[in-house]
């Protein structure tokens, strides 16, 4: 196996720096439009072979260093009876949002094998083909809890925090029982083979810092520990988290995923060097012409100066938009930027 990924999670030395992409799956791959078609996506995620085609379609496009297992953070809240529809173009939407206490009651513990063994499958099987690192994934509680609390995607979370501030007692016990979701997801996960794990709190960055250590934090803890005794480095990833980077390590993650918003080595310096950091190339500049995408991608190495535990990434998810070639290109990038001593890798420490 090709396994510099998970050395730099580790943060041991590698030949390459390894580079993935977060949806690395995904609408920019006309091979992808074709298979989902108009399909719900919670839909698509129940048919194993399914997964594993659209999990495998990008490596066979560039050499990518780990897959990730196509899914969704929804699907292991559809799996315990929560009626979810994924909106193309927005995002998750539920009819009937939770935000009572009789709301809470909805919320069953996850059971893997029963509930969503077409995942655990679609693990089992894409383990036998891959020869990188197979990651897999659960939404933070937070995040989770955005969803559920709105009813759908929203750009101030407003209600999420009217239940923050407004119902504490409410709150807590919405975190606990969604840490432990989170918790049981991402066990079946590496129980079934994946090989290293990622926590998207991609809304997190909503909060300020003392909100987020009071109210966020401990649940995040609990997920991060939960996992820690299977011994797979774990990820954790936010958007706009400039100012949550140190409380975000203190709550756990092998790896932090930071996004373009802070300058890679500043993340790194408030993360602290025992931690590997992920990213950060504004994934809007894959848009660009490719000198723009090279210089930037080099500017991203340079900032991570070869210091080992550097996962090279987006700052976040490709956009439906970014021509396939521009990724391959990419890769191959930061493959040779940071083979043997070259020209790039100087040319973007400078
Ligand atoms: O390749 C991969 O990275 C794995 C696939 C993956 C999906 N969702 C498939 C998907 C992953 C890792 C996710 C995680 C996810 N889902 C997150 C966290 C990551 C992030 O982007 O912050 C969130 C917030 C969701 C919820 C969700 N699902 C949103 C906001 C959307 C976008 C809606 C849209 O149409 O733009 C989805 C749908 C979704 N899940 C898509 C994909 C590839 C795109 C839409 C589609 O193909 O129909």
């Amino acid at each position: 196996m090709r396994d510099r990924f998970l050395r730099a999670c580790r943060r041991q030395p590698v030949d390459r720096t390894p580079v993935w992409f977060m949806r690395q799956a995904g609408r920019y791959l006309p091979e992808y439009r074709e298979i989902r078609g108009d399909r719900d996506i919670l839909e698509t995620c129940r048919h194993p072979e399914v997964v594993v085609e659209l999990s495998l379609q990008p490596l066979r496009r560039m050499p990518l260093d780990a897959a990730i297992v196509f899914s969704d953070i929804m699907v292991p809240l559809e799996a315990i009876g929560i009626p979810i529809r994924v909106a193309s173009g927005t995002g998750p939407v539920l009819e009937e949002p939770i935000r009572s206490e009789a709301d809470l009651r909805r919320l069953r513990p996850l059971v893997p094998e029963e509930d969503e063994p077409y995942l655990l499958e679609a693990i089992r099987l894409l383990r036998a083909e891959l020869q990188v690192p197979l990651i897999g994934f659960a939404g933070a509680p937070f995040t989770l809890a955005s969803y559920l609390v709105e009813g759908g995607p929203s750009r101030d979370l407003a209600r999420t925090k009217a239940l923050l501030h407004g119902e504490p007692t409410i709150w807590a016990r919405l975190m606990e029982v969604l840490a432990d979701l989170c918790v049981t997801h991402l066990r079946a996960q590496i129980e079934a083979g994946a090989q290293a794990v990622q926590v998207f709190d991609s809304w997190v960055g909503t909060l300020e810092p003392e909100d987020y250590e009071r109210a966020v934090l401990p649940y995040a803890r609990t997920v991060f520990q939960g996992v820690a005794d299977l011994g797979v480095p774990s990820i954790h990833f936010g958007v706009g988290t400039g100012e949550l980077l140190r409380p975000m390590a203190r709550a756990g993650g092998d790896v932090i995923g930071v996004d373009w918003r802070v300058p890679l080595d500043a993340a790194w310096e408030r993360v602290g060097t025992d931690r590997g950091i992920q990213g950060n190339l504004d994934p809007a500049i894959c848009l660009a012409p490719w000198e723009v995408v090279r210089a930037k991608a080099l500017r991203v190495l340079g900032r991570a100066g070869g210091r080992p535990g550097h996962v090279f990434n987006l700052g976040h998810g490709v956009l439906p938009e970014t021509p396939p070639d521009t990724l391959a290109r990419l890769v191959d990038l930061v493959h040779t930027a940071t083979g043997e001593p070259g020209e790039d890798a100087a040319a973007g420490a400078r």
